[in-house]
């Protein structure tokens, strides 16, 4: 056992004495749901630990510091007060290479035993499975990372009189709680009638707090179960660090919109707003009432309860057994997506005051803020950022509900945005610490970080683990991030791994040759080595056209957008590479990176672009990662250009881009000389579109475009996923006009979007040396632009036939916009 560890150099880990849970591999992602009967939780969930140890000090403390983790999730109470705020520690990591511990200062509220006050203080701890051994992901398996929960726990005293004291706890007693089980996925179950002041006392305050009977095993308590010392157990601790940055709290408690009851006598109730969080319940009632809550994004149709996500151990549902008396709970082992509850089981008539969603989230500071004369694009403004505080739950997700999983391609397309909205630097750079974690020795990085074991039969599946564009985001996310923020140390630290991404793609280009190669003439052949076109990759994910066709699924999109996409994407890991190098005065490699993209170029342009400057592959995308990475020939690039915008118009002025491309669109088409057609795509409230959400309800963004289909279809999807959020940065740097032109703001154009359709637009983006805002409006024709801009950044102003310098910290300026 490694005991060098600074913190726990004379605790040990603890078990719990527990059922295991069993190993549950699915085969089917998406079996048919079934609400299991209320026996379930004996079959194949597992009640949350209850941990109770005495913590006895008999003279003045100075200061007490109480450190903890586990392998599960837990909370933690001294006397019955909570400790700390932050929900699911030790939170969501490689737990193998890198598991957080905590530690609470608790010296407030611990007692003094002494012969007034002869009963020492109590530490209670609850864990349960988390994404340890709870159910989690796609398939949602569960036993990811072990089958059985585990404690570590230590405390260090310093006394009023200079004595040090540590406190192992070895004589905590545990036994299963009233949590009869906590899922991350499923829901939590809590039987308050069985411990109804637990947090007080443990489960049995008598036996749990005087020594003798603490001692005692035979002591029952209500649960009707032993207390029973914990195991010792030689469990790695080398991999213990101290938490990084904020963990998960609740950082809103919402009062619901609207309670209506069904015909069969349940309620439904109505949050206003698709979050990711729980509902809290207050309430006065006899013990034994069983009040069952289902947790939902969307009704149906006939606005009925409707469980929108497909799959195992999906459900979403949490149930409460009262005890005696005024109560409020919330359950601390799960959360959920979800903007309505349907709620059985409750003793009376619920009123709204009784119920408030509490908003779990990692606290980012929120740093951006924006408003235009259109209330839509208000809306869809506010509608990512709060798919932004529902996919950042410990780490970077997907979606808060089916998977709750690290994509990294869907953390790459909307990274810029997420810098623009908020302080992002400390949460990505953790994550990107994790995605380092788990390269593997040959530079790949999982499509999914932490890399859950069950994505692992998924990708035996499509023959990898990752795909251009997903592992991209171990080079584009640190290259945003420093863009940004101009912090070069971002950079050093992903360098290494950077490089190791950018060696995979290129061994893999290389060595994977098309099936067709020995028909190709030696031309062709000899740029097959420079091309990624071999590998499974997903493409540009989820295109809308494909989706449309009957029986259609993902895998279409990605069988046929694959092949150019991830070539393009190889182009621009080298490009960036050759930037990255470059700041990073690697000279060496900067100069390898260069003549390798040239090259890609080169074989990219000769394989997929034709002399009239339209592509082999015409999709969407296709021509807007050509033009936005720089594989077109400059003299071509007016006519391929010209042919997207075709494309676009042949689509009834709608988009057709996928995953890998939506968050270049826009900038492409304006960069081009097109933003009339952004605007068009940008305003379009035909599917699909961004507006078409918004003019359908959403609260949220949704990971498809017609989650809700023009008949008023409700698709069984996500509705909040942060992906197609992407759009949020050209509110910045397009409606705005906020355009950084070096690394941290250290240059900046200010070229307002006049030309949007819109009268006015206020912005606030945050620089290294404090907030630049910038308003402008139009009034009777004359443009008027304010600027704030702090004086260490140098500042350009684009107006229609002129540019200013701007010298001040505050400008405002003005300029007639009729000819
Ligand atoms: C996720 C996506 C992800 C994709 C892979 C989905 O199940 O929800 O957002 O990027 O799989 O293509």
């Amino acid at each position: 056992m490694n005991k060098n560890h600074a913190i726990f150099s004379t605790s040990f880990w603890m078990e719990p004495v527990q059922v295991p849970e069993k190993p549950d591999i699915s085969d089917s992602y998406f079996e048919p749901y079934v609400i299991d009967d209320d026996d379930r939780f004996y079959q194949d969930l597992r009640p949350a630990q209850l941990v109770c140890c005495p913590l006895t000090v008999s003279k003045p403390v100075k200061k007490a510091v109480l450190y903890a983790t586990a392998h599960g999730i837990y909370t933690l109470y001294l006397n019955g007060q909570r400790i700390g705020n932050q929900e699911f520690a030790p939170e969501f990591s490689p737990y193998q290479k890198c598991l957080m511990y905590q530690s609470y200062d608790i010296t407030p509220l611990l007692k003094i035993s002494n012969p007034a006050n002869a009963a020492p203080s109590l530490l209670t701890m609850v864990v349960a499975g988390g994404w340890w051994c709870g159910h989690v992901g796609l398939s949602g398996d569960n036993c990811q990372y072990g089958d059985r929960l585990a404690i570590l726990l230590e405390c260090h005293i310093e006394y009023e009189d200079g004595d040090f004291e540590i406190k192992d706890f070895s004589e905590a007693k545990s036994s299963p709680s009233h949590i009869r089980y906590a899922d991350l996925s499923v829901g939590e179950y809590c039987d308050a009638s069985a411990a109804p002041d637990w947090r007080r006392d443990g489960l049995n305050r008598n036996d749990a707090r005087s020594g003798d009977s603490f001692g005692d095993d035979n002591a029952r308590n209500d649960a009707g179960t032993h207390w029973l010392p914990l195991k010792k157990i030689d469990l790695p601790m080398d991999n213990l660090v101290p938490q990084i940055g904020d963990g998960v709290q609740i950082i809103k408690r919402l009062t619901p919109h609207a309670l209506k009851q069904m015909p069969d006598g349940s309620w439904i109730l109505d949050v206003g707003q698709n979050i990711a969080g729980y509902l809290e319940i207050s309430l006065d009632a006899k013990a034994g009432c069983k009040i069952t809550l289902e947790h939902t994004e969307m009704l149906d149709e006939k606005g009925e309860f409707l469980r929108c996500i497909k799959g195992r151990h999906k459900e979403q549902r949490d149930v409460y057994i009262t005890c005696d008396g005024q109560q409020s709970w919330h359950p601390s082992f799960t959360y959920h997506g979800f903007r309505y509850v349907k709620i059985t089981g409750w003793p009376g008539v619920p009123s709204l005051s009784q119920f408030h969603a509490c908003v779990l989230s990692t606290p980012l500071r929120r740093t951006g803020f924006f408003e235009c004369s259109d209330a839509r694009l208000n809306k869809l403004h506010e509608n990512i950022w709060w798919s932004q505080l529902a996919n950042t739950i410990s780490i970077p997700t997907d979606c808060p509900q089916r998977e709750k999983a690290g994509w990294t391609g869907d953390a790459m397309i909307y990274s810029e945005t997420m810098c623009l909205l908020s302080d992002a630097e400390a949460f990505l750079r953790r994550w990107l610490s994790y995605c380092r974690a788990e390269q593997c020795p040959d530079g790949s990085v999982p499509m999914v970080v932490p890399y859950l074991r069950q994505y692992e039969k998924f990708a035996a599946k499509v023959g990898s683990h990752t795909s251009a564009g997903w592992g991209d985001a171990i080079v584009i996310i640190p290259w945003n991030l420093y863009f940004h923020s101009g912090n070069v140390e971002i950079l050093e630290e992903n360098y290494a791994a950077m490089k190791a991404w950018a060696s995979y793609a290129e061994s893999h280009a290389r060595n994977g040759l098309p099936a067709n190669f020995s028909e190709m003439d030696s031309e062709r052949q000899k740029r097959q080595t420079y091309l990624w076109n071999t590998d499974f990759c997903f493409g540009d994910w989820l295109l809308p056209s494909v989706m449309k066709q009957p029986g259609a699924v993902p895998m279409d999109s990605a069988a046929k957008t694959a092949e150019l996409m991830a070539s393009a994407y190889y182009a621009n890991t080298i490009w960036l590479m050759e930037k990255v190098a470059g700041v990073l005065k690697e000279q060496e490699d900067a100069n390898y990176y260069h003549d390798l993209h040239e090259k890609i170029r080169a074989a990219f342009m000769a394989e997929y672009v034709r002399p009239d400057g339209t592509l082999t592959h015409e999709f969407q995308g296709a021509y807007v990662v050509s033009l936005k990475f720089h594989l077109v020939p400059r003299k071509l690039r007016a006519q391929t250009a010209r042919r997207l915008c075709e494309l676009i118009a042949q689509n009834d002025d709608c988009l057709d881009t996928g995953f890998l491309s939506v968050h270049l669109l826009l900038d492409v088409l304006a960069e081009t000389g097109h933003a009339d057609v952004a605007y068009k795509l940008l305003f379009q409230t035909k599917c699909p579109g961004w507006l078409y959400m918004i003019e359908h309800g959403a609260t949220t963004i949704w990971e498809k475009w017609d989650c809700i289909g023009s008949d008023g279809s409700i698709g069984a999807y996500s509705y909040n996923h942060y992906a197609f959020g992407c759009v949020g940065k050209w509110f910045y740097t397009r409606l705005a006009g906020i355009v950084a032109q070096a690394p941290g703001y250290r240059k900046v154009r200010i070229r307002p979007g006049h030309d949007s359709g819109l009268t006015h637009v206020r912005a606030t983006v945050e620089t290294p040396y404090g907030p630049l805002t910038v308003a402008w409006e139009i009034l009777s024709g004359t443009l008027r632009v304010e600027t704030v801009i702090p004086k260490e950044i140098d500042a350009r102003l684009s107006l229609p036939g002129r540019e200013i310098k701007l010298a001040n910290e505050k400008s405002q300026n003005w300029c007639s916009l009729i000819d």
